[in-house]
């Protein structure tokens, strides 16, 4: 097993390249099903849940061919509509390859996917989403079958704005039979890269980035080449990592407009931010200040993917704050990690009380959840002393190579296998 050991208390500085998004990445690699063909997909960060994707495109009878950040896909060869379960254990994002290959086979057939560190995940919406463009869904001792000879454009309305499921009925739709509308869509960046996506393909979507999606369903479809927009969750941690240690930092790859409400609530703790085309440039503050009552919302509200790294920041912020999670239950996994760390902070249901504390400890801490485990990696860099950061499965499913970039910037980090660690 490996883990990173973090020596803590060294400012960042210096340049790095932000990756590019693995929530829009995702759902592209999976929307490339729907055009028959060869397909070049660019800026695809090299990490384990882009790895199993291309893994599961693989079992479909996909051809998958990685050169650096480029993704061939050669879809012609697509055969089988069977979502293996070890895989689809692996990564509950495979969900949205419903819609793609319903669309092309009319049929797909996968495992539910379980609850996750984050708390329960139901697929509700996507499948209600789906039987109202005609698909019928069966579940049978796990394994849930759907199935259309044809898909017909509806009107649909999610109870909840939800990405995955938002995603999954766009896929499904640019080939039915008429138009579909999807009301209270989610309206994240990533939903608009998927509609650039699709249309670059041929299809027939409006209004994404808004409540209201419009998707005329058109006949036939063709491959591209395409390159997917920065990944703002990155960029927002290390947003976040240069502000704990009091560095100073250049992303470069960095679509700020995507960032809003990270970068006010980033700059209210007192770090100066400036931006001038894709780059951002940061500072962090010689004491971070408080910032009140943050709450997680969808898109453009505050992300629940930065909330675990928010309140490793705002644990150091002199005053006190609160974060109030609404999106998931039970994502705080990463509170009592902190509290090892000299963090002072207590729960009250879906809320987090957060007296700031001048200085946080080196402590041996894991890593439950991707975006939890960024939280303590970000912590570790800003303590005293050493850090020991467990379960780098969870941070390698969304980070290409943190340690690398942290490295780049000066972080005194090193992955290793826990026995060197230890011995
Ligand atoms: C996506 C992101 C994830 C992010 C999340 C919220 C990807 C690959 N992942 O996940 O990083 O944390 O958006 O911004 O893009 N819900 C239901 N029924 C459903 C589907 C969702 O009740 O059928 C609920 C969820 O439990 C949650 C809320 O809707 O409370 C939002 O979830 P959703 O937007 O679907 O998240 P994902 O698409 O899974």
């Amino acid at each position: 097993m490996e883990q990173f050991v973090i020596k803590g208390g060294k400012p960042l500085y210096g340049t790095v390249r932000v990756q590019g998004a693995k929530n829009s990445a995702l759902p592209i690699l999976a929307a490339a099903l729907l055009a028959g063909g060869v397909h070049e997909i660019r800026d695809v960060p090299r990490l384990s849940d882009i790895f199993v994707m291309g893994e599961i495109l693989k079992a479909l009878g996909v051809k998958v061919k990685k050169d650096g950040n480029t993704v061939g896909l050669e879809t012609t060869t697509l055969k089988s509509s069977c979502i293996p379960e070890v895989l689809m254990r692996q990564m509950r994002s495979s969900i949205f390859l419903m819609g793609p290959l319903l669309s092309r086979l009319q049929e797909v057939s996968l495992t539910r996917p379980g609850g996750c560190d984050i708390g329960a995940r139901p697929i509700d919406l996507h499948l209600k989403g789906l039987a109202s463009l005609g698909a019928t869904v069966e579940e049978k001792d796990g394994v849930i079958h759907c199935f259309a000879r044809k898909l017909t454009g509806a009107d649909i309305f999610l109870e909840l704005p939800s990405v995955g499921a938002t995603e999954n009925i766009m896929m499904a739709a640019v080939r039915a039979e008429g138009t579909t509308v999807i009301r209270n869509a989610a309206r994240e960046p990533e939903i608009v890269d998927l509609q650039r996506f699709l249309n670059r393909m041929g299809a027939d979507v409006q209004g994404a980035g808004s409540r209201i999606i419009r998707i005329r369903g058109v006949k036939q479809l063709q491959p591209v080449s395409y390159e997917v927009i920065p990944d703002r969750i990155a960029a927002g941690t290390l947003v976040v990592a240069t502000a704990m240690t009091g560095g100073e930092v250049l992303l470069t790859h960095v679509v700020k407009e995507h960032m809003e409400s990270t970068l006010s609530l980033i700059e209210k703790t007192g770090a100066e931010l400036r931006s001038e085309g894709d780059a951002l440039w940061v500072r962090g503050p010689s004491q971070l200040q408080a910032v009140g009552n943050v709450v997680t919302k969808p898109y453009p509200g505050f992300p629940t993917d930065m909330q675990p790294q928010m309140m490793a920041l705002l644990s150091l912020a002199k005053g006190e704050n609160s974060i109030f999670e609404s999106v998931f239950e039970g994502r705080f996994k990463h509170v009592q990690e902190l509290i090892r760390m000299g963090a002072d902070l207590s729960t009250v249901e879906n809320r987090v009380e957060i007296r700031g504390v001048p200085q946080l400890m080196g402590h041996t801490v894991e890593a439950t959840d991707l975006r939890a485990g960024a939280a303590l990696v970000v912590a570790g860099l800003a303590a005293s002393g050493t850090t020991l950061v467990k379960g780098l499965s969870h941070i390698d499913r969304g980070y290409e190579g943190l340690d690398t970039t942290l490295l780049q910037l000066g972080g005194q980090i090193q992955r290793c296998s826990s026995r060197v660690a230890s011995g």
